[in-house]
């Protein structure tokens, strides 16, 4: 008898994702009802039953404060319910920035969440995750992980939509996805260099790039989140007497006044894939998605219905 495909439920808010990602994985899409009391608890159900299946649930996790008690509350009664595996698809996955303590007395958030998702599922995948001052996933969570690229399809959009493009990452964090980005689409690329001084303020210095005149300025980053490093990048580009430079983002999370903000500073068209769904989505991931979801379930330890060797 042919194995059944794995189950996929969507946490509210991440309908469209799962659709295409049942579709491209492929995977069948689960009933999961989610709301709250008027107390504001929260209630969740799956309608349909995920016994002796592999379970995925979709949640993509900017604003993550307010999703995880119901992603958790799904995550556990799916292996209440004789889940075989439950696993965790955060197409954006949050709190990765706080990777070091900077002041004393902070919590060092990207551990701590970390932990807090290793011990309710068995596995994850997400895109293109913020590692800067970790290497991998596994310095910080404890199952099995698989990080999806999306370089090759940002590549794709930039060679189908500009000429002669000069990517651009307005810091050094920006370096490994506008050099992916640069060598998939065959363009030069440069990185400028950013002082943060605030949540929403970031010092950008552009040198001279008169040399590279007749190329259209590519900005790339992995989130927009404040908009603020984008802005003052363009702000600075365009000082210079740059034309509206593109901008492209893997993660569209978009803080209030964002858009706001890279309008103000003179962004030309803003793109971004739909890891969070937004109105510059113009980059669907799910095929990358369902590469990595299949990839890591054919690897996924199996020891009965017991989690993998080493989990929490
Ligand atoms: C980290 O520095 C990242 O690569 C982004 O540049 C940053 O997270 C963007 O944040 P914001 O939009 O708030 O400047």
């Amino acid at each position: 008898m042919a194995a059944l495909q794995p189950l996929l439920y969507a946490l509210p808010g991440n309908e469209a994702f799962t659709r295409l990602l049942a579709r491209a994985w492929p995977a069948e899409p689960g009933q999961l009802l989610a709301r709250r009391f008027p107390d504001g608890e929260s209630l969740v159900r799956l309608d349909t039953p995920p016994r002796g299946r592999d379970v995925a649930l979709l949640c993509t996790l900017h604003e993550p404060d307010a999703r995880l008690v119901p992603l958790l509350l799904a995550a556990d009664t799916a292996r209440e319910l004789g889940a075989r595996s439950v696993g965790l698809v955060a197409p954006y996955l949050a709190y990765l920035r706080q990777d070091r303590i900077f002041h004393a007395g902070e919590s060092r958030s990207a551990a701590l969440f970390a932990r807090l998702l290793s011990a309710h599922f068995d596995w994850l995948v997400t895109v293109d995750p913020h590692l800067h001052r970790f290497h991998s996933l596994d310095e910080v969570y404890s199952i099995p992980s698989a990080a999806a690229a999306a370089a090759p399809l940002l590549a794709g959009w930039v060679a189908g939509n500009v000429e002669r493009p000069l990517l651009i990452g307005p810091d050094d964090e920006s370096r490994q996805w506008v050099a992916a980005i640069a060598r998939e689409a065959g363009a030069p690329a440069l990185v400028l260099e950013k002082v943060r001084r605030g949540d929403r303020e970031v010092e950008i210095r552009v040198p001279d790039l008169a040399g590279w005149a007749g190329h259209a300025p590519v900005l790339a980053d992995d989130i927009i989140a404040s908009g603020g490093t984008l802005a003052a990048a363009i702000g600075r580009l365009r000082a210079q007497g740059w034309p509206p430079p593109v901008c492209l983002a893997v993660h569209a999370v978009f803080a209030p006044g964002a858009q706001e903000a890279l309008v103000a500073a003179g962004a030309g068209p803003v793109v971004t894939t739909n890891t969070i769904e937004h109105a510059t989505n113009g980059i669907d991931v799910s095929s990358v998605v369902a590469d990595a979801c299949r990839n890591l379930l054919a690897r996924l330890p199996r020891r009965g219905t017991e989690r993998p060797a080493g989990v929490a």
